[in-house]
């Protein structure tokens, strides 16, 4: 591609749709995080997982600080990350959807409600938290990991998406 091809824009708040499509152009997989709350197992989906560091180990994610889901992650002292498989889309939009979505899951040694299939599992306790703009960077130290088998569930440009793995 030509950078002739390329549209470039200064973002500003009239354009923030050019700005989302910007950003919806990294293909990234897709994870849910759960956490306990006082109303049971919190979980929300998130594409803003990062791997950070090995030692100490420690992984990212990226709360909306306008979510209403945010005030009940921002006191979780511990939660989970889940890697996403290719078959667990109708999950990923289910949670999406639904702060609820996930009752009555096991806990893990930290009380923390998980799943029990999926590509990878992240058990952290919170490491640190930045407010960054309309987001924070929630930083998650991992106690404990698990890996599964499968395809990845992708996203791209604000849709589901599958990767190729050659
Ligand atoms: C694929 C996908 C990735 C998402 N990633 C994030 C994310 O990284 N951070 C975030 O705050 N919300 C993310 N969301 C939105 C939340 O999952 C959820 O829909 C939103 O928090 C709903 O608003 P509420 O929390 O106010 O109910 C994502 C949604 C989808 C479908």
């Amino acid at each position: 591609m030509q950078m002739s091809d390329q549209r470039s824009f200064v973002p500003d708040p009239d354009n923030g749709r050019l700005l989302r499509d910007a950003f919806g152009r990294f293909a990234t997989g897709v994870t849910v995080v759960t956490a306990a709350s006082d109303d049971g197992c919190v979980a929300i989906t998130a594409n803003s997982f990062s791997s950070v560091s090995m030692e100490p180990p420690l992984v990212l994610w990226s709360p909306a600080l306008a979510s209403a889901r945010y005030p009940a992650f921002a006191r979780a002292e511990h939660f989970a990350i889940h890697v996403l498989a290719a078959d667990q889309a109708s999950l990923a939009w289910e949670v999406a959807r639904n702060r609820d979505a996930l009752q009555g899951l096991s806990a893990n040694a930290e009380g923390v409600p998980v799943l029990d299939r999926c590509l990878a599992r992240f058990d952290c306790s919170r490491f640190a938290l930045h407010e960054a703009g309309d987001h924070a960077i929630v930083i998650g130290r991992v106690l404990r990991a698990s890996i599964g088998e499968g395809e990845p569930l992708a996203f791209f440009g604000g849709r589901q998406a599958s990767i190729r793995v050659n």
